[in-house]
């Protein structure tokens, strides 16, 4: 049963959050922790379906997952199977970045094709030219993946079209085990990215450039498990620092990490906010309308695709035309008729938005069409006029942990309702 939320706007945010793990490091961890034969520990891994899913994953591929509070014991001692079946590559792409441990410690892997997706076609082509310069070798089977390798990978210079994040850890969690020097150029730089190599390194990998755009791996003969803790989640603390602005509040998110957020801070401060790095994370506050702001999606350190949704729903109501420049995903626009249902002006053309700042936005049934885009719906409804009712709001606890209750915490007014209610109760 998919969940509605029901958010009165207009409550002010104030007090603070502690930020949870982050979830593109999390899944990427769980992933890279078959390579050990034994126990591996994740803390301050959030409890999101996006990591259950994982969790699944891992299961049936043989491995013992158990989770406590925060934490993960994974046991990958005993022998793998082979398949990632289409029901969890279809509830979670992410999946699919287990093809390069796989191969790693197994030399085979059977995953199922991801399909479409909301956002845009995702391929990934990358990911499969990186490993077959490896030595892998992929076919096709009814709609699975097959990768096998004759034998251990080896070493290869593998230079990406474009710094695909996937595509990147995916090489990286391959090339720890193969034979020789790795070079993956051309590579993503996100902050999970390095989180994940600081996991591998701890586990005995040999990686050396990752933050910059050439890495280079040595392959190991085997990893020991190790216990690592999962960096904080800059997209989540990025949504609330958005919605401390859209309430004209005042939230403290405890654990932020300010190096990692640089150009969404300097983009909130644009718009028009107060930014503190403090000791224990950051305060955001905002205490007038924002100014509009122009801004670029682009790989890090460049402004995340993962926040576009969000500081849109901010623009919305602010003073003046916000153009903002979609480079990293083709279709994430979708979420815009939704906002201007919501009564905001904006219009698309390709990957460029106008935003044309209204004064107000006004409550109306909406429905989140994905992970981001249902938090921008959030934002929206924070500010806006009367109850907003926001449908599908599965997608968002895919990646945001009891978002209610944080919102509640801070003062929002949130409430949870099962979609599908019997028309009365005996
Ligand atoms: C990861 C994040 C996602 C974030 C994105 C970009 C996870 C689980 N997800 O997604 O939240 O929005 O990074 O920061 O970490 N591409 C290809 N071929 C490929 C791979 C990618 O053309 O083989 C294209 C994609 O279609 C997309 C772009 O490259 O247009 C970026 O994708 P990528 O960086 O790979 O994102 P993900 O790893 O899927």
């Amino acid at each position: 049963m998919v969940d509605r939320l029901l958010i009165t706007g207009g409550r002010r945010l104030a007090g603070q959050i502690a930020v949870g793990g982050a979830k593109n490091s999390a899944l990427k961890v769980m992933a890279a922790s078959l390579l050990a034969e034994g126990q591996t520990g994740i803390r301050n891994v959030p409890n999101i379906a996006d990591t259950r899913t994982m969790a699944e994953v891992l299961g049936r591929l043989g491995a013992g997952v158990e989770r406590r509070d925060g934490s993960l014991t994974i046991d990958a001692s005993g022998p793998l199977g082979l398949e990632t079946p289409y029901e969890l590559v279809r509830r979670m792409r992410a999946s699919i970045l287990v093809l390069g441990p796989m191969l790693a410690r197994t030399g085979r892997a059977r995953v199922a094709m991801p399909g479409g997706c909301n956002i845009g076609r995702r391929k990934i082509d990358l990911h499969i030219r990186g490993l077959e310069r490896m030595g892998a070798q992929f076919s096709y089977d009814h709609g699975y993946l097959v990768a096998e390798a004759a034998s251990r990978l080896q070493g290869a210079v593998v230079s990406l079209d474009f710094p695909s994040v996937g595509a990147t850890e995916n090489i990286m969690m391959a090339a720890v085990s193969a034979v020789g020097t790795t070079v993956i150029e051309n590579a993503a730089r996100e902050p999970e990215l390095q989180d994940l190599a600081d996991f591998l390194v701890a586990m005995g990998a040999r990686i050396e450039g990752v933050g910059t755009p050439t890495i280079e791996i040595v392959g190991v003969d085997s990893f020991t498990p190790t216990v690592h803790p999962v960096i904080p989640d800059r997209i989540e603390a990025g949504t609330f620092a958005l919605a401390a602005c859209v309430t004209r509040g005042d939230v403290s998110l405890r654990g932020a990490r300010a190096d990692h957020l640089d150009l969404v801070l300097a983009k909130l401060e644009e718009a028009g906010a107060s930014i503190s790095v403090e000791e224990a994370g950051v305060r955001v506050a905002m205490d007038r309308r924002p100014s509009a702001v122009d801004l670029v999606t682009l790989p890090y350190p460049g402004f995340p695709t993962d926040l576009q949704p969000p500081i849109m729903a901010l623009l919305a109501t602010a003073e003046g035309t916000s153009i903002i420049t979609e480079n990293v995903f083709e279709s994430r626009f979708m979420f815009v008729d939704e906002l201007n249902r919501m009564g905001a002006d904006i219009r698309t053309e390709g990957h460029h938005a106008v935003v044309r700042g209204v004064d107000r936005l006004s409550s109306a049934p909406v429905r989140a069409l994905d992970l981001r885009a249902g938090a921008a719906l959030i934002l929206a409804a924070l500010g806006a006029d009367g109850v907003t009712e926001i449908a599908d709001i599965g997608h968002v606890d895919r990646g945001y942990e009891d978002i209610d209750s944080k919102l509640s915490a801070l003062g929002a007014e949130v409430s949870r309702q099962p979609s599908f209610q019997p028309a009365f109760s005996p």
